[in-house]
């Protein structure tokens, strides 16, 4: 039997500026948005019905039945009137709730996976709609590559690449529900960043992203404090360049000028605190 396999990376949001609220609720973004080379990994077999079966560390904390895969994989069916079914297989490595698309980055995967799985061949922008109505982060989860996001997450637009750079993730293991985060934001909408299209190196990039912030970074330490322990941590290791938490959080990045930086800062990390959720990557 074939099996097709698609990873699902961990989503980071370099800066998050919110910039408008509709009348809907849902808020304006500009973020710049990159993927980690970690992440959960989805299998695909075909079969007559669907049936999704979880495993990996986090397997415990994704709801078996209407998870964010099989609302993919219903939705895609629905929409391309597809018959067969999928038993696809989900290793969920990443925490959820945590700010670095998770649930998102599964439901990409999932619409991914079974595009090809099924046969199917998309219109332009049709995968792109579908993906916009399963959540405000499924769109740029898609393409996961370096972009800018705009709108309430449906406009895309290319970003500087930033493939190797050295970062670690880190979650102090504590949930943050996204619209709990947005509900505590307080203050006035910041404006949109301009949009380099490249940077001549990694500092450049950081220099960048220096004048830039996460404006839910407040909200979220106002209903976890240990998102600011996690930063300070990042920033005493040697070698780190910048830190700041990703999407609602609580998961903060932490970018460093090497590889060796970021893995020594990792092991570090993991040892002072057994308790957090430490990852050594780079960008993909
Ligand atoms: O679309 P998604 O289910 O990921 O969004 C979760 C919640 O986060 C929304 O219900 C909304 O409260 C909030 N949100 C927002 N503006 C965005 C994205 C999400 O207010 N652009």
């Amino acid at each position: 039997m074939i099996t097709l396999r698609e990873m699902a990376a961990a989503k980071i949001n370099l800066y998050l500026h919110v910039t408008g609220r509709r009348a809907n609720g849902y808020h304006e973004l500009d973020s710049w948005v990159v993927f980690a080379e970690i992440g959960d990994t989805l299998e695909a077999a075909k079969s007559d019905a669907l049936r999704v079966e979880i495993q990996g560390v986090y397997a415990h904390s994704v709801p078996k039945d209407d998870n964010s895969i099989i609302k993919a994989a219903r939705a895609l069916a629905a929409h391309y009137k597809v018959v067969q079914g999928a038993t696809i297989t989900l290793t969920k490595r990443l925490p959820v709730a945590a700010g670095i698309g998770g649930g998102s980055a599964d439901a990409a995967a999932a619409l991914r996976l079974l595009v090809r799985l099924w046969g199917l061949a998309p219109r332009a922008g049709e995968l792109e709609a579908l993906a916009a109505s399963l959540g405000a982060d499924v769109p740029v989860c898609l393409r996961s590559e370096s972009l800018y996001m705009n709108g309430v997450g449906e406009v895309l637009s290319d970003a500087p690449v930033c493939t190797g750079w050295p970062v670690v993730l880190v979650n102090p293991g504590k949930a943050l529900s996204t619209p709990q985060v947005f509900g505590a934001r307080e203050g006035d909408f910041s404006s949109a960043m301009r949009h380099p299209s490249e940077f001549a190196s990694l500092g450049g990039g950081v220099q960048f992203l220096r004048q830039a912030k996460n404006d839910l970074q407040p909200a979220a330490v106002s209903l976890v404090p240990e998102v600011e322990m996690v930063l300070a941590a990042l920033d005493v290791q040697g070698g780190c360049l910048m830190s700041r938490m990703s999407g609602s959080g609580a998961t903060c990045y932490g970018i460093y000028t090497t590889q060796e930086d970021a893995r020594q800062a990792a092991t570090r990390l993991a040892a002072a605190y057994p308790e957090w959720w430490v990852q050594e990557s780079k960008l993909k």
